[in-house]
């Protein structure tokens, strides 16, 4: 049986890993700005990790959503802890598409209403509902499309109440990335990020911060949408959440109401999951990962600013991306082949960085010295 061919593949095999270095399956080493597409938040194959894991495996991996889980509300209180969303409730799913779904299904179910808010260039994943939010036509299906779905443009204020004084009473959530990531790296300014707080009061509208892939720490606070100054209604995590592990979930603030039945899933939540994600939250916690994000991104965009042949250098923390110089296109290219560097892309021209939390400054300065000869190469 051949595989779905649906991604455009490196073809190299990684089959080992560890902080922020690959090897594939010939020995060759890479070093990773990539982070597997923000995933890898606390190091590939973490120790703490690793073992939280294993131990786990040997009690239980899983059992269904129809018994108490104390994990889960371990999950919960160190959530709460981390991300300082005191009275927030938590749901537990599989990824961030899931996540995003459930939160704008609830988002319907709190408020009885239809329309949701979302912004050009956005995504926020593949399944029914997150895709027909996801500013991309080639992924959505003709039986996702939907006129429920309102695309309005990003860091546009004015958009934005003229849309609520038109149609606010039809408006069940506005859904935003803190720092828009597949786009190609593009933050949501502070001012746009109050604005929607606004208008959401103003209407009873919820406002969803999509953070799978700004949150967790990337930006230097737990959730980008943190800068702003204005708590968000639901906040959808993922990718850093497991570092690897698959799970997603959903933070809900506390007057948003709970109903048997109205949200769910089987492997949600499972022991398993949430080992990977305690031991997550508890390596972050131990090695200030959120200040380190903070700091080691302030130095990363700052070297990329004085960089030649860089333009464009976007981002907060470790969430970064840059453009190139006219004749640099090939430059993902030779990092990768030639100097052994993972980054990620975002076409048609931007390069992505997306390493973890815990990359050492060295593995910083050894990236920009790559950067530098790869510049130099072309
Ligand atoms: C902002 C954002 N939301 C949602 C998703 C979807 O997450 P997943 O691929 O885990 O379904 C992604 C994935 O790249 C994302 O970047």
């Amino acid at each position: 049986m051949s595989l779905f061919n649906v991604y455009p593949l490196n073809p190299i095999a990684i089959t080992k890993a560890a902080g922020s270095r690959v090897w594939d399956d010939k020995g060759q080493e890479y070093l990773d700005m990539y982070g597997g597409h923000a995933v890898i938040s606390i190091g590939h194959t973490q120790p703490h990790w690793v073992k939280r894991i294993e131990d786990q495996l040997h009690a239980i991996a899983f059992y269904s959503n129809s018994v108490v889980m104390p994990i889960q509300e371990e999950l919960a209180t160190a959530l709460n802890d981390i991300s300082g969303k005191k009275d927030f409730q938590l749901f537990l799913c599989n990824s961030g598409a899931e996540a995003n779904e459930n939160a704008l299904k609830l988002a319907s179910f709190h408020t009885g209403r239809k329309k949701i808010v979302a912004f050009k260039k956005a995504f926020h994943g593949r399944t029914s509902l997150a895709v027909a939010a996801t500013d991309n036509p080639n992924i959505v299906a003709p039986v996702n499309e939907t006129d429920n779905v309102l695309f309005l443009p990003f860091n546009d204020i004015t958009a934005l109440q003229k849309c609520f004084a038109d149609q606010g009473t039809s408006i069940a959530a506005v859904i935003i990335e803190g720092i828009q990531g597949v786009a190609g790296i593009y933050e949501a300014d502070d001012a746009f990020l109050q604005a929607i707080r606004k208008c959401c009061d103003d209407s009873g509208a919820v406002y969803i911060a999509d953070s799978v892939q700004c949150g967790y720490g990337r930006s230097g606070q737990f959730f980008a949408h943190d800068h702003a100054g204005v708590n968000a209604d639901i906040y959808s995590m993922a990718k850093g959440m497991g570092n690897g592990f698959p799970i997603g979930g959903i933070l809900i603030a506390p007057h948003i109401q709970a109903k048997f039945g109205m949200l769910g899933t089987t492997f949600g939540g499972n022991p398993l999951a949430c080992a990977a994600a305690l031991a997550v939250i508890e390596v972050m916690q131990q090695d200030h990962l959120i200040k380190a994000a903070e700091e080691k991104g302030n130095y990363l965009i700052n070297a990329l600013k004085n960089t030649e042949g860089v333009k464009a250098v976007r981002g907060r923390g470790l969430m970064i991306g840059f453009e190139m110089e006219a004749g640099l296109e090939d430059l993902p290219k030779v990092l990768l082949n030639d100097l052994k560097i993972f980054t990620g892309e975002a076409k048609p021209n931007v390069i992505r960085l997306l390493p973890s939390l815990a990359i050492s400054m060295e593995d910083i300065n050894l990236f920009l010295i790559g950067l530098n000869n790869a510049i130099q190469v072309l």
